[in-house]
């Protein structure tokens, strides 16, 4: 197969007995047994066993010599493994190869940790990550996005779609996050922006009468890092002419139940659910629910308008506002402690607390109940509290009142803690479209409307008009794939005409001039015969990470950053010479200097 081997380790079968072959790997393990000495042989297809007998004087000598992660080339005749030392895990485990001739590639020096080690910090692994990308774990992971990828290109290419690529120097693409620099030489003082999304370069390539565009395409964002959120990452991009919502999420969802039944051998429903944003608030408290998990938010503010508990009647009569109640079945089981510990949960959402009742024999009435609250409320009240929620003997009803954003973020936070602290999360993949987004909510800390999605999304027809007057009450044509969740897709129609967009910009509070300076491109190209279209990105590193079952997207890019957005592997980001920044017309204050990275 090359010029230094002949096969790959786990070619090697029962029926390759007696081959003398060629093979090159790195030395996954090296034992001494009373005069014999083993070698596990590892290359990208796997291990397998070498021997080598102390009566071959040479090669034994060397195999004494090796150490673990030796590159190795080795000479041997396949055989079978004696009676009683088969390795039926190994998919070589019936044979070994008898080691005739070795030679030492290379050495390596002792690992700084052990490649298969579980227990290894994030910090060293990212350290060596072309160690860590050694186990068997990063090896999977990585060759799946690999699949995935590869069968998302072969879905698309099957159905016409061109991939192109777009600038990563370009100028701000508004998706919600800070911005990446780069800055000028040619231009002193000013800015190269690299790309949110290529969102706006898609868009243009519709104008161009591509009609249907792709791209596995970097994306670049400054803002708080999670589990599944990286400062670069990775979109698959599409976007398409002549289509409304229904065409784009038919063709997606077949494109995503095509991937996972190929990659995965996951059937995933058909058609998958789709829920409106409105309703995901109001169930589930998110507009990404995590629909295995069965709990569901209950409004009860109508019932407390009159009731003497000024936390619920408070919000029970306030617009913005919300009275909810999260129904745990089995939840009156829960001890004082644990309930401390979610009123403790919620505090981090802005609540000023959980009140509870533990619903213990509803036939007892009132007495059946037991809850610091119900001094502060009417007996029918309570009654229709537990009618409300269908609550059964044996549970705990939490509630949350404040504003409205304050109960979803608390009450929709508890429901995903509770699912998997009580163990209530189904097995399997729950996928589901949200839609009829809101076009625009107020930022309430800046006093104005911002997009929810981004500002080229097209506003509802039908509530065009309620731009000047209602901004709030837009509903905008945007859609959103959720997973187990998890936000694995976004996308929207667009506003394919200049007028329309410049109305959005100043419901967004850019005038005329700001959207000229920033925007012009785009406005220009809508009027020369923009076509309507629309699109989605998905983000890849999530949908892998989920089907590789990581909880971190950086357990599925090959070389991520940290938390803190560094490379611990090449100490990105680092200082630069004067010089570069002398000629880039840069100097950086007190402030930059003292906050640069420490050098450790
Ligand atoms: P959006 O901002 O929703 O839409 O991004 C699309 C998808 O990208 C993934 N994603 C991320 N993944 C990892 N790290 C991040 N920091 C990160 N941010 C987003 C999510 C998300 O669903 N231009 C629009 C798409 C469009 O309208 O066509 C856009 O970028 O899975
Ligand atoms: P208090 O009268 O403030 O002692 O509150 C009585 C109960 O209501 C306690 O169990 C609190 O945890 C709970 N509580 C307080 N504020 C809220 C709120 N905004 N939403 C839900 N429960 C609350």
């Amino acid at each position: 197969m090359s010029e230094q081997r002949d096969c790959l380790c786990a070619d090697l079968d029962a029926s390759s007995v007696d081959r003398e072959v060629r093979l090159c790997g790195w030395v996954q393990r090296r034992r001494d047994h009373g005069g014999v000495i083993f070698i596990d042989l590892r290359d990208r297809s796997g291990l397998v066993q070498v021997v080598f007998d102390p009566d071959r004087v040479d090669p034994f000598a060397i195999a004494e010599s090796v150490r673990g992660e030796y590159v190795l080339q080795v000479l041997g005749r396949v055989r079978m493994r004696p009676e009683g030392t088969l390795n039926p895990d190994l998919p070589t485990g019936a044979i070994e190869l008898l080691g005739l001739e070795i030679s030492v590639l290379n050495s390596a020096d002792p690992l700084p940790f052990p490649i298969e080690d579980p227990d290894t910090g994030e910090a060293l692994r990212l350290r060596y990550r072309y160690l860590d990308l050694r186990s068997d774990r990063m090896q999977r992971n990585l060759r799946l996005r690999h699949q995935v990828i590869r069968a998302l290109r072969g879905y698309l290419d099957d159905r016409e779609f061109v991939e192109m690529e777009t600038p990563v120097l370009t100028r701000s693409t508004p998706e919600g996050a800070r911005d990446y620099l780069v800055p000028s030489r040619v231009h002193p003082g000013q800015f190269f922006a690299l790309p949110q999304s290529p969102q706006l370069f898609k868009q243009l390539l519709m104008v161009s009468g591509f009609e249907r565009y792709y791209q596995i395409a970097r994306c670049f964002r400054d803002e708080d890092l999670r589990a599944d959120r990286q400062p670069e990452f990775t979109q698959l991009d599409i976007e398409m002419s002549f289509v409304e919502e229904s065409d784009i999420i038919a063709a997606m969802e077949e494109m995503v139940r095509s991937v996972f039944a190929d990659v995965l051998s996951v059937i995933l429903q058909d058609p998958l659910p789709r829920l409106t944003y409105a309703e995901a608030m109001q169930r589930f408290g998110t507009d990404r629910p995590d629909l295995r998990i069965p709990l569901e938010l209950v409004d009860i503010a109508d019932l407390m308008t009159e009731v003497e508990f000024k936390v619920f009647a408070g919000p029970a009569t306030t617009p913005g506002s919300r009275v909810a109640v999260l129904r745990v079945p089995g939840g009156a089981a829960l001890s004082r402690q644990q309930i401390d510990s979610y009123t403790e949960f919620v505090k981090q959402f802005g609540a000023g607390g959980l009140a509870y009742i533990k619903v213990n024999r509803i036939a007892d009435g009132i007495n059946g109940l037991q809850s610091p609250i119900l001094k502060f409320l009417p007996e029918d009240v309570v009654q229709q509290v537990l009618r409300r929620c269908a609550a059964e003997d044996g549970d705990l009803l939490f509630f949350g009142a404040d504003r409205a954003r304050v109960v979803n973020d608390a009450l929709g936070g508890l429901r995903i803690r509770l699912g998997h602290d009580l163990g209530l999360v189904a097995e399997g993949w729950q996928p589901l479209w949200v839609v009829e987004f809101p076009l625009l909510e107020e930022d309430s800390e800046a006093g104005r409307w911002v997009a929810l999605h981004h500002p080229f999304t097209a506003p509802h027809p039908e509530d065009v008009p309620l731009l000047e007057s209602d901004p709030g009450a837009v509903r905008s044509r945007a859609y959103d794939l959720v997973l187990n969740g998890t936000e694995i897709g976004g996308g929207s129609i667009r506003i394919h005409q200049s007028a329309v967009q410049q109305q959005v910009f100043a419901a967004l509070g850019l005038d005329e001039a700001q959207a000229k300076t920033q925007f012009g491109f785009l406005l220009d190209a809508l009027r020369f015969g923009a076509p309507p279209h629309g699109g989605i990105a998905f983000g890849i590193d999530r949908i892998v990470s989920m089907a590789a079952g990581e909880d971190s997207i950086r357990d599925v890019i090959a070389f991520p950053k940290t938390q803190k957005a560094s490379c611990l592997l090449t100490d990105a980001p680092g200082d630069v010479d004067a010089q570069q920044m002398q000629e880039l017309g840069l100097r950086l204050s007190g402030v930059a200097q003292a906050g640069g990275k420490a050098t450790s």
